[in-house]
C-alpha cells in the first residue's frame, strides 16, 4: 500500500508531517507533497485546500503523478443530524455531491456519465478507519485532550457514527440550509466541502477510499464560530491520533 493522507487545511492535519520518516518534499501545483515512511507505512501526505475543485485535483495528483493506491480524507465537518454532535466521528460509507444539479438532463445529484449519485468507500479501508475511530474516542482521546478542552466542547461522550457525507462548494451555517439538505436528503449526517469529490476522482480512477470526520459544528448560525475555535483546538489531536492507530492496525 502507498496511502495518501489528504486534508482541506493546515489545522487539520498538524504535526503528521513532523511524524513522517525520511520525509521528502516536492511541490506541484501549488500544494506541497511530503512522502516517507508514516509508522511503517508508504505515504503521502498533502493540504488539499477548500472546495471541491481543489480537493479533486490533490487526489488526482496524488493518483497520477505520487502513484498512491490508497487515499484517506481526514477533516473536519458540520453535523446534519441530530444525533451527531460536536466531538463525534462520521465515517462515510458513501458521498454525494450535494450541489450538482444537471437537471433535467440528468436527475438530481447524479454526476452525467457515472450514472451514480452515491459514491461509495471502500469496505475494508473504511472498516480499518472506523476501528481507529472507535479506538481512539475508547483510549486516546483523554491522553491527547485536556479536561479543560473536553469540557469546553463537551467531548465526554463522543460516538462513532458511519452512513452518508455530503460535499459542497459552500460552508452550510445560513438559517433553514441544513434542514433543506437533510429534508432532500434524509440519511445525511454530516457536511463538508472536499469527501465527494475525492470519492468521484478515486471512483473513476479505481482507487479505494475512505473519509474520516470530526464533527466541528452543528451547521447553524454558530457554525462559523465554532468551527475556527474546534479546528484550531482540537481537529488536530483527534487526526493525528486515529491516523497513528489506523496505520499501525
Ligand atoms: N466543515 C466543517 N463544518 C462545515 C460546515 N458547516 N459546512 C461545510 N463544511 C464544513
Amino acid at each position: 500500500m502507498r496511502l495518501g493522507i489528504i486534508s482541506a487545511l493546515a489545522e487539520e492535519q498538524h504535526g503528521l508531517i513532523e511524524a513522517i520518516e525520511g520525509p521528502c518534499k516536492r511541490t506541484h501545483g501549488m500544494r506541497d507533497y511530503t512522502t516517507g515512511k508514516l509508522w511503517e507505512i508508504d505515504a503521502v501526505c498533502v493540504l488539499s485546500r477548500i472546495g471541491k475543485v481543489a480537493a479533486a485535483m490533490t487526489a488526482a495528483i496524488l493518483v497520477e503523478k505520487f502513484e498512491v493506491t490508497h487515499i484517506v480524507f481526514t477533516g473536519v465537518a458540520g453535523s446534519a443530524d441530530a444525533d451527531v454532535n460536536v466531538g463525534d466521528i462520521v465515517v462515510a460509507e458513501s458521498l454525494i455531491q450535494h450541489d450538482f444539479d444537471a437537471s433535467p438532463l440528468f436527475p438530481r445529484y447524479q454526476i452525467p456519465l457515472t450514472g451514480l449519485s452515491h459514491f461509495e468507500t471502500d469496505v475494508k479501508l473504511s472498516e480499518r478507519m472506523a476501528g481507529a475511530g472507535q479506538q481512539f474516542i475508547e483510549h486516546g482521546l483523554a491522553n491527547v485532550i485536556s479536561p479543560e478542552t473536553v469540557q469546553t466542547f463537551k467531548l465526554n461522550n463522543p460516538r462513532l457514527h458511519r452512513g452518508l457525507i455530503a460535499s459542497g462548494d459552500q460552508f452550510i451555517g445560513k438559517p433553514g440550509q441544513v434542514t433543506q439538505l437533510k429534508a432532500a436528503l434524509p440519511a445525511l449526517l454530516a457536511v463538508e466541502m472536499e469527501g465527494a469529490a475525492v470519492a468521484q476522482v478515486c471512483f473513476e480512477l479505481g482507487i479505494p477510499f475512505a473519509v474520516i470526520r470530526t464533527i466541528s459544528d452543528k451547521a447553524n448560525e454558530d457554525a462559523a464560530t465554532d468551527f475556527m475555535h474546534f479546528v484550531k483546538t482540537v481537529a488536530s489531536p483527534y487526526a493525528f491520533d486515529i491516523l497513528q492507530r489506523f496505520c499501525r492496525a
